[in-house]
């Protein structure tokens, strides 16, 4: 066993904003124990953080509902804090495979609520998301707004919350938060990490730079016709990086307010339509973007972004980089990727 490091779990570790969150938790000193079956990420992203972060990462190829070899993990690493993002994310995919989002969404949130009461974990952080907040009537969204859902993937989020708000009375000792993530853009300045979708994104950003770079051969923008000052879709886009801080962050926290789970939003404050995107992305890069405009797309809404007051406050975070460093350093890793690809 060892016990001279202050060890925090990161199931999901190996994704997007999970190895965003290894960085910064290894820049603060702590050390970043990697729980990922790599369903859903990549393998050599190990090797990539092992370069960032000039360590060794460690790592184990375990599925969260594999409790017996979690044991095992924890019997070695003693860990001081859990954050769990292991997760299908999926909107449009959750509406074809509900069940399968809720095996394990659900289904990984429990086992790791079991182990973090049998061997007292005193933090966990959980990823949330702001979908919690459906089609919001009042914009920007605060913690206390009404929480609902409009996908399968959003039903898991709001009942994943409810589930740990219910687990808590029993196992008072641990500390848990929710962060409630707007839209996670960008990447790590190196180039090495970033958001790699498997096929066809289903998110702007990584649709904007795979279209730049020839693999798609344009980008739709879902509907003109929203009653926003440019008629698209408003979104709050959050720096990685920014956000894998507030995990950090929401360990260090000394909050003894009485609210546990303790719930914050982790946005910008601040709104950009799709059209401010693709004109941002091409004033960074020099290149034109093809796009058509396209119907809406079921299931958007037309308008959220989010109410910062009490994660500034309370956590002392705050987003730091701008949505011209996010689009730069996605561009960067776009290429980064298509290069890696091309030696294969
Ligand atoms: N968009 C396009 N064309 C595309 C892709 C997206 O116009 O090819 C538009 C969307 O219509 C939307 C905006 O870009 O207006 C952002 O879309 P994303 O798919 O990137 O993000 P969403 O806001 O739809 O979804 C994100 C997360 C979900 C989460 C949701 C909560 O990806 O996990 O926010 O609102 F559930």
């Amino acid at each position: 066993m060892e016990t001279d490091k202050k060890y925090i779990l990161v199931t999901g570790g190996a994704g997007y904003i999970g190895s965003h969150t290894v960085v910064a938790l290894i820049e603060k000193g702590f050390t970043p124990v990697i729980i990922d079956d790599f369903r859903n990420s990549n393998k050599d992203v190990i090797q990539r953080l092992q370069t960032i972060t000039k360590q060794e990462i460690i790592y184990f190829n375990i599925a969260c509902q594999d409790q017996p070899r979690l044991r095992g993990v924890l019997e070695q690493f003693p860990a001081f804090g859990v954050i769990h993002f292991a997760a299908d994310k999926a909107v449009g995919e959750s509406v074809e495979k509900p069940l399968k989002y809720f095996d394990n969404n659900f289904g990984s949130l429990i086992s790791i609520l079991e182990l973090i009461q049998e061997y007292n974990i005193e933090k966990f952080v959980f990823s949330s998301s702001c979908t919690v907040y459906g089609d919001p009537e009042i914009i920007p969204v605060n913690e206390e707004s009404p929480v609902s859902y409009n996908s399968p993937y959003g039903y898991t989020k709001k009942v994943c919350e409810e589930m740990i708000e219910q687990f808590i009375p029993s196992c008072p000792s641990v500390k848990a938060t929710l962060l409630r993530y707007f839209n996670p853009v960008g990447a790590h300045e190196s180039g090495l990490i970033g958001e790699e979708p498997d096929g066809k994104p289903n998110n702007l950003l990584p649709f904007i730079t795979q279209t730049a770079a020839g693999i798609r051969k344009e980008l739709t923008v879902f509907g003109d016709d929203y009653d926003t000052p440019d008629g698209t879709c408003i979104r709050d886009y959050i720096h990685v990086v920014d956000l894998a801080e507030a995990h950090v962050a929401a360990l260090e926290s000394l909050d003894d307010s009485k609210d546990n789970p303790v719930v914050y939003n982790v946005g910008t404050g601040k709104g950009t339509s799709v059209l401010e995107m693709i004109s941002t992305f091409e004033n960074i890069t020099g290149k034109q973007l093809p796009y058509t405009i396209g119907p809406r797309r079921e299931g958007d809404i037309k308008e959220i972004f989010a109410n910062t007051d009490k994660v500034n406050q309370k956590l002392n975070w705050k987003s730091k980089k701008t949505i011209e460093d996010a689009i730069a350093t996605a561009w960067s890793f776009e290429q980064y990727i298509r290069e890696k690809r091309s030696k294969k």
